[in-house]
């Protein structure tokens, strides 16, 4: 463990997808004489990196080196975001973004009070990046990389259905497949075909649901979706996480793996489905099986949701839970 983890020091992962930054406005909660009848009084504002950028923090606070490509707005939040990348001070994400100035930078604000979330305002665009965007967005791609094909790194795809993940003949997707690295994608909810080809996919239980076209709820049911999931995506993994029922792996050999849950006390889940895929591809890059690498990630997982916001965790956490 303490092996696979110094060999994970800056070996490089590319993230490709749905770059967000979280806001949260931490407020006073206060009565107020207008509908609807309670008014807020902001103390302060704090940002974190979301979507494709959290995974790609994980990546960098695990050790690695990440290597960041999508599609930010030409807006004030573009320029938060670009100073969070690289305020992570020791950690390296290296940004491979283009500039869509006909959208908005993604943004989730959260405004809260005394721990208690009161209202989420989203600022986003969820239509397909256009042609010319994509056509720039492959030149970042092809350029991060370039960068990992020596090493050998990974690639994972963070599809949040904002559009930056393009479908069909032709499109970014097309272009992942082609890339020579092992592909890995946290899906959202679009039909299987739509991911093909991939090296491992890790659905939530909703997604999986989505990925085979019905609802997917108890464990035999889950474990009787898995060969499906497999053939659908054409993947030689699929790693189904079911929130506190832990996570199932699929593919690495002929029984599927049922890994529960770290018991959690208060669990804050943003960010979990993030930590997983990176962890995984990060263990697998430096020689973990499939088991092996999803157990570690349900361990890292555990750590996250166990502190509160969008959180990662560091390889000394990460060892404590293996050698107590
Ligand atoms: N309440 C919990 N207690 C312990 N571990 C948890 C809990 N919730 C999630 N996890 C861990 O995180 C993993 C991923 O969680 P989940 O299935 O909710 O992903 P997700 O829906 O993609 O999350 P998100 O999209 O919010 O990041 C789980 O497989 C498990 O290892
Ligand atoms: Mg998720």
């Amino acid at each position: 463990m303490a092996d696979l983890l110094k060999e994970a020091r800056e070996k490089p992962v590319v993230v490709l997808g749905d770059v967000m930054l979280d806001e949260f406005v931490h407020c006073m909660k206060e009565d107020s004489p207008e509908p609807p009848g309670l008014k807020l009084w902001v103390t302060n504002t704090e940002y974190r990196l979301g979507g494709a950028a959290n995974v790609a923090l994980n990546i960098a606070r695990l050790g690695g080196r990440a290597l960041l490509v999508g599609v930010t707005g030409d807006d004030e939040n573009a320029k938060m975001l670009r100073h969070k990348l690289v305020e992570q001070g020791r950690y390296t994400i290296e940004a491979f973004l283009v500039i869509d100035p006909s959208r908005p930078t993604t943004v989730k604000t959260r405004f809260l009070s005394g721990g208690v979330a009161h209202l989420r305002v989203d600022r986003e665009k969820r239509e397909f990046i256009s042609g010319p965007v994509e056509k720039q967005l492959k030149v970042q791609l092809a350029g991060a990389i370039d960068e990992v094909l020596g090493s050998p790194g990974s690639l994972i795809v963070s599809d949040y259905q904002k559009g930056v993940v393009t479908g069909g003949s032709g499109s970014l997707f097309q272009h992942v497949l082609h890339s020579r690295v092992p592909v890995y994608v946290d899906p959202k909810y679009r039909p299987a075909e739509f991911y093909r080809g991939v090296d491992v996919i890790t659905p939530n239980l909703k997604e999986a649901s989505e990925l085979v076209g019905r609802t997917l709820d108890t464990p035999q049911e889950i474990e009787e979706a898995g060969p499906e999931l497999l053939k659908a995506t054409v993947s030689k993994a699929v790693l189904v996480t079911q929130g506190e029922d832990g996570m199932t792996l699929f593919g690495s050999s002929e029984d599927p793996l049922h890994i529960p849950a770290i018991p959690v006390k208060e669990a804050d889940t943003v960010g979990a489905g993030d930590t997983v895929i990176s962890t995984l591809a990060l263990m697998r890059a430096v020689g973990a099986t499939f088991a092996e690498a999803a157990i570690i990630a349900n361990a890292a997982a555990g750590i996250v949701v166990s502190k509160v916001g969008t959180a990662t965790c560091s390889p000394e956490e990460l060892l404590a839970q293996f050698v107590k």
